[in-house]
């Protein structure tokens, strides 16, 4: 038997499941158990070494009482241990049945020592349009609801979340009367400060990086689950004024049949690569719905998502590489 496949052998008989070597974009994505993760509309943050994934659980069988937000951490980006759902939540508002928690994020705040989530809190018929607000004391919960309210008065749908090189906080969120606001957290993270931006476009799955001194801005159109052709602008400064908005791909792929979540920028010793995070939704069997994660082409005002295809990535040095066929 060759090395490399006893090593593997031994992976297998040892642990019960095999190791992640690839991110494989759209594919079944098992967990340290072998179960597809379940952290969809999700977001990531990065605690020392290790990066906390979280999103919504949309397993079978769950009780339809509770919404469920999951965790799970890595320290390779490609291995994810479910460390479990660290919130499970009754209608915290009396928002009714089909009461809606979608896209949590965690953001960790210093001063305070908490764990700050941020979710879409909605009635069935997504007319509440709020964020709703849980803390932790550790970054894998468990998390206790502190209230909901709508970010300076706007109607809120998606969020996303953004955490600039210097450590600031911000949320993005979809507001349908005006468009795409981007605003700086407060200093504990559990209200809002000020806005940076009003972008006035209609985008959802709302995610920013910073990039060789450019801010960069992701949406897709508002199709509910059906995908559509994502698009980007750049920004000198958070407050504008942003460039207008082109596709990050070819518009008939829709984003590669993918909807933006979040771009998570990896710098290591040697090369930063940029992910772009999107959702494949299968809303007749959300359990099921994948991820596609890809390296972004950026630089320069430029931002391109290539057709996906399964690759690797070095946390340590920043670099990826894809995976030949
Ligand atoms: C699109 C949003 O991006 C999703 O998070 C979800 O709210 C769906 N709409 C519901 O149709």
């Amino acid at each position: 038997m060759k090395y490399s496949l006893l090593v593997a052998f031994l992976i297998v008989s040892l642990t019960g499941f095999a190791q992640n070597k690839v991110i494989n974009p759209g594919a079944v994505w098992p967990d340290d158990k072998g179960n597809h993760i379940q952290a969809h509309g999700g977001g990531i943050i990065k605690i020392k070494d290790t990066y906390y994934w979280y999103g919504e659980e949309r397993a079978k069988g769950l009780d339809p009482n509770y919404r469920y937000v999951s965790c799970y951490s890595s320290t390779d980006l490609m291995n994810w241990k479910f460390r479990g759902d660290v919130v499970k939540m009754s209608d915290p508002e009396n928002l009714g049945e089909g009461w809606i928690l979608e896209r949590p994020k965690v953001y960790y705040n210093k001063p305070t020592k908490k764990y700050v989530m941020y979710f879409h809190l909605d009635t069935k018929n997504y007319q509440y349009a709020r964020v709703g607000i849980a803390v932790s004391d550790k970054p894998d919960g468990n998390y206790t609801f502190v209230k909901s309210f709508r970010p300076l008065g706007h109607q809120s749908r998606d969020i996303g979340q953004f955490i600039d090189d210097d450590g600031t906080a911000y949320l993005v969120f979809e507001d349908r009367e005006l468009g795409f606001h981007i605003v700086k957290l407060a200093n504990d993270y559990l209200s809002v400060e000020k806005e940076m931006s009003l972008v006035r476009m209609p985008l959802e799955g709302g995610a920013i990086v910073h990039y060789k001194g450019l801010y960069y801005s992701i949406g897709s159109a508002l199709t509910g689950w059906d995908p559509n052709p994502n698009k980007y602008a750049t920004a000198k400064s958070l407050e504008g004024p942003w460039s207008e908005f082109k596709d990050i791909a070819p518009p008939d792929t829709k984003t590669y049949h993918s909807q933006s979540t979040m771009m998570l920028k990896v710098v290591g010793t040697k090369s930063t690569t940029v992910i772009f995070m999107a959702d494949q939704w299968k809303p007749d069997a959300q359990w099921d719905s994948r991820y596609l994660w890809m390296p972004l082409e950026i630089g320069d005002g430029k931002l391109w998502l290539n057709q996906p295809k399964p690759w690797s990535i070095d946390v340590k040095t920043g670099e990826h590489k894809f995976i030949k066929q």
